[in-house]
C-alpha cells in the first residue's frame, strides 16, 4: 500500500484522459436524460444516483476498505444505520460519553419505537452484548477522548450476534481503520478532520457487509438524505490534503498538551498522544495517528469566556478537525461535562505563534 500522502491524493480519481480534469467538476442534475428504449441505466434520477457523489464514495472507500455511502451530515449516516438496523424490541448500546445527539435520538424516537438502549462507557467495562442487536463504539469518543479496543469489544459483541459499529469521525480513516480490527460498519461525519474547511456538512457509511450496505442504500434512496454534488465535489477536493493537514494538526496538538501540562491552572487534560494519557497504550496499539483535538478544564465558564476574548487565534466555536483552531465549551451544548471543561480543536496555524497565544491568553484569564 502507498503512503497516506499519495493515498489521498489520488483517491477516487478517474484515470488520465487528455484534455480532462484530474478531479472532474460537480454533476448538477435532477433528471437526466434517458434512453427512450432502455430506460433509465445508471443515472436516472439525482437522488439515487450523482457520479460526484460517487467518486467521493469511491475516494473515501479506499481509504476506509469498504464500499462506502455518504449522507447529507454524519447524523443522518449514523440515523440510517440505526433505523435500518434496528425493530421493536431490539436493544442498541451505545457510549455514555459520546455524541450527544445520538443518545437524543435513541432517548426520543428509538424509545418511541420500541427500542431500548444500554449505555456503556467507552474506556469500559462493557456490559453483557447478550441481547443486544447493535452497538455503536465511538472512539476516541467526543468530547471526553477514551478510547477503547476495537479488536476486543467487536470479538466479544460478534460471540452474542451483535453487529459492531464504529463512529471514525474523530479518527478519520488516516487515524484507524476499523472495519480491518473487526467492525462491521463505519459511520462518521465528514463534516469535520475529513474535509476540514469548515465550510460542508457530510456524513457517510462504510461496509464490506452487502446485506448491511442494500439496506443503507434503499434507505437513502427512500429517505432522500443525500449531500448535494457541489458539496460531494468540494468535499473531494479537500481530502486530497488529509494527510497534510492531519499532521499538522496532530503536531499543534502535542505541543498544545505539552503546554498546558506544565500549568498548574489547567486541570484534566487529555491528549490519547500524550504517554500520562489513560488513553496513550491503547491508542498507540490501534491508531494510526492521534486526531489534533484536546481537552482540559479551566475551572469555570467564566474564566473560558475570559480565555477566548484574550485569544487572538482560538475562536469560540463548536465542530472541530479544521484548519482553524476552535474551542468549545461543551456544557453549553448539554454535554454531560464541567461548566469550565474546553474541547480544543488545533488547526493548522504555526505551533510557536499558537503556543504564544495560548499562554498569554490563559496569563491574562
Ligand atoms: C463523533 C460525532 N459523530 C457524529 C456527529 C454528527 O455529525 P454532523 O454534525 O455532520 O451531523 C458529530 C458532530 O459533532 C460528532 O462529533
Amino acid at each position: 500500500m502507498t503512503g497516506d500522502g499519495t493515498r489521498v491524493v489520488h483517491a477516487g480519481l478517474p484515470a488520465p484522459v487528455p484534455g480532462r480534469p484530474f478531479l472532474p467538476g460537480p454533476v448538477f442534475a435532477a433528471p437526466y436524460h434517458l434512453d427512450p428504449v432502455e430506460g433509465p441505466g445508471e443515472d436516472g434520477y439525482g437522488r439515487p444516483d450523482n457520479p460526484t457523489r460517487r467518486s467521493l464514495e469511491a475516494a473515501i472507500g479506499e481509504l476506509e476498505g469498504g464500499a462506502v455511502r455518504a449522507f447529507a451530515s454524519g447524523q443522518a449516516a449514523i440515523t440510517a444505520l440505526l433505523l435500518s438496523v434496528l425493530r421493536p424490541g431490539d436493544t442498541v448500546m451505545l457510549p455514555a460519553d459520546g455524541y450527544f445527539t445520538v443518545r437524543a435520538f435513541a432517548e426520543g424516537t428509538l424509545r418511541e419505537l420500541g427500542v431500548d438502549t444500554v449505555l456503556a462507557p467507552t474506556a469500559g467495562p462493557y456490559p453483557s452484548f447478550e441481547g443486544v442487536r447493535l452497538v455503536l463504539l465511538e472512539t476516541p469518543a467526543n468530547p471526553g477522548l477514551d478510547v477503547c479496543d476495537l479488536r476486543a469489544v467487536s470479538v466479544a459483541a460478534h460471540a452474542a450476534g451483535t453487529l459492531v459499529a464504529v463512529d471514525n469521525t474523530t479518527a478519520t480513516p488516516l487515524g484507524q481503520r476499523p472495519l480491518e480490527l473487526g467492525a462491521d460498519v463505519v459511520v462518521a461525519s465528514g463534516t469535520k478532520a475529513l474535509t476540514g474547511h469548515s465550510d460542508l456538512l457530510l456524513g457517510y457509511l462504510a461496509t464490506r457487509d452487502d446485506e448491511l450496505l442494500a439496506r443503507a442504500t434503499t434507505w437513502r434512496a427512500q429517505t432522500g438524505g443525500i449531500p448535494g454534488a457541489f458539496d460531494c465535489w468540494l468535499a473531494h477536493r479537500s481530502l486530497a490534503t488529509l494527510d497534510l493537514r492531519l499532521a499538522r494538526q496532530s503536531a499543534n496538538a502535542a505541543a498544545v498538551a505539552g503546554l498546558l501540562a506544565g500549568r498548574a491552572d489547567v486541570t484534566g487534560l487529555r491528549w490519547p498522544g500524550l504517554a500520562t494519557d489513560a488513553s496513550y497504550a491503547i491508542a498507540r496499539e490501534q491508531m494510526r495517528r492521534v486526531p489534533g483535538i484536546v481537552s482540559f478544564d479551566l475551572g469555570s465558564a467564566e474564566r473560558v469566556a475570559r480565555f477566548l476574548a484574550a485569544s487572538a487565534l482560538v475562536f469560540a466555536a463548536t465542530s472541530f478537525g479544521g484548519l482553524h483552531t476552535t474551542a468549545d465549551r461543551r456544557a453549553q451544548w448539554g454535554d454531560d461535562t464541567a461548566p469550565g471543561f474546553v474541547r480544543l480543536s488545533c488547526g493548522i496555524e504555526d505551533a510557536a505563534d499558537l503556543l504564544a497565544d495560548l499562554t498569554a491568553a490563559l496569563d491574562e484569564a
